[in-house]
């Protein structure tokens, strides 16, 4: 890890592990042939995606964003006591680090390690966040969090504090969020925590008009993830033959989006063709909704321990803090 380090502002490094394009392309076909074909859903956030993502987060149906942003400004008090000074600030998916933003002053981390897949955003937010808090000392992985990636071993002493807000986790199903919080338990030890954004249950409506906004913002990111394809597997999808479609499924309380085949068709991928139904789909993303108290047990079976919660007034989103306190049942 250390020989892969690079000094790119004075007080940021970046560290390159970025996953190899020879394993995208075998997990993206791997989705493609299973009987309900699948896209994991990291792979809508090429700079397009990003971007789009970004918009969605502006539309007036799409609660979440505002609202933990607002939690967390109310909060951050609070939330820096739990997190203690001088802690080592860990934000897997972090992007283009807003949310660590609203924290930082307060928070006064002894580092920030900002983990990202896209390399070049990565490395251009770091520099940029390293300009605006000169004290910060930022060490940027390109990684991808739930596979492994080797620790920086230069890191200044501190508390692990894992930040994971937006309700990222939400993106999955209870068993891979469970071992996900076991990893997060692993990295930051008996001492650490995990400061989380988790969205909340609420009225199938209001869940439905998120996803499925009048302005097509969030279809055209749903599509989007056709190019990422073309471009990673060197395949024909044609974003005119597939459809965006999300509903709330009621049992499983998520959301799910898929794309739509408008018709029978194949489309050559990779030298080989993946073949469609009309009315067949591609599953790109689910979207879980908790309380507060399915959470808490969800974090129990990881051994995490709920510390504290903040909710909005309207209890449409939560924050957390976990501690690593109790072992994994
Ligand atoms: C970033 C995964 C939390 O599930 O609400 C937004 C992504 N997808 N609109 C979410 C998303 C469609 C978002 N997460």
């Amino acid at each position: 890890m250390q020989d892969q380090a690079r000094v790119v502002a004075p007080n940021v490094e970046f560290y390159d592990a970025q996953p190899a394009l020879g394993n995208s392309r075998s997990e993206l076909l791997a989705g493609l042939r299973q009987t309900q074909k699948k896209v994991d859903p990291k792979w809508f956030y090429d700079a397009a995606g990003s971007q789009l993502f970004e918009q969605i987060t502006e539309l007036p149906e799409y609660y979440p964003t505002r609202t933990e942003i607002g939690i967390l400004k109310a909060n951050q008090q609070a939330i820096a006591q739990h997190c203690g000074d001088g802690c080592l600030f860990i934000e897997p998916g972090s992007g283009s680090c807003e949310k660590a933003r609203l924290l930082l002053d307060t928070l006064r981390p002894a580092a920030y390690l900002p983990l990202d897949i896209s390399a070049d955003f990565l490395r251009e937010t770091a520099v940029q966040l390293g300009h605006e808090y000169p004290w910060l000392q930022i060490m940027a992985i390109c990684a991808d969090f739930n596979q492994d990636w080797p620790f920086p071993d230069n890191l200044p002493a501190g508390k692990r504090v894992v930040f994971y807000p937006g309700s990222t986790i939400g993106n999955l199903e209870p068993q891979a969020a469970t071992i996900f919080l076991k990893k997060v338990r692993h990295l930051i030890g008996e001492d650490g925590g995990l400061l989380i954004g988790v969205d909340l249950h609420k009225s199938s409506q209001r869940l439905h008009a998120a996803y499925n906004d009048t302005s097509g913002v969030t279809a055209r990111f749903n599509l989007n993830v056709l190019s990422r394809l073309n471009e990673i597997l060197d395949a024909e999808f044609d974003e005119g033959r597939f459809s965006h479609k999300a509903w709330y499924n009621e049992a499983e309380k998520r959301i799910e989006m898929h794309l739509v085949s408008d018709s029978v068709q194949a489309v050559r991928c990779n030298g080989q063709y993946i073949e469609f139904d009309a009315g067949e789909t591609i599953h790109t993303e689910n979207s879980y909704k908790y309380t507060v108290e399915g959470f808490a047990e969800l974090a129990a079976e990881a051994g995490m321990s709920m510390q504290a919660s903040w909710l909005d007034q309207q209890q449409l989103f939560s924050v957390h803090y976990l501690s690593a306190a109790g072992s994994p049942v």
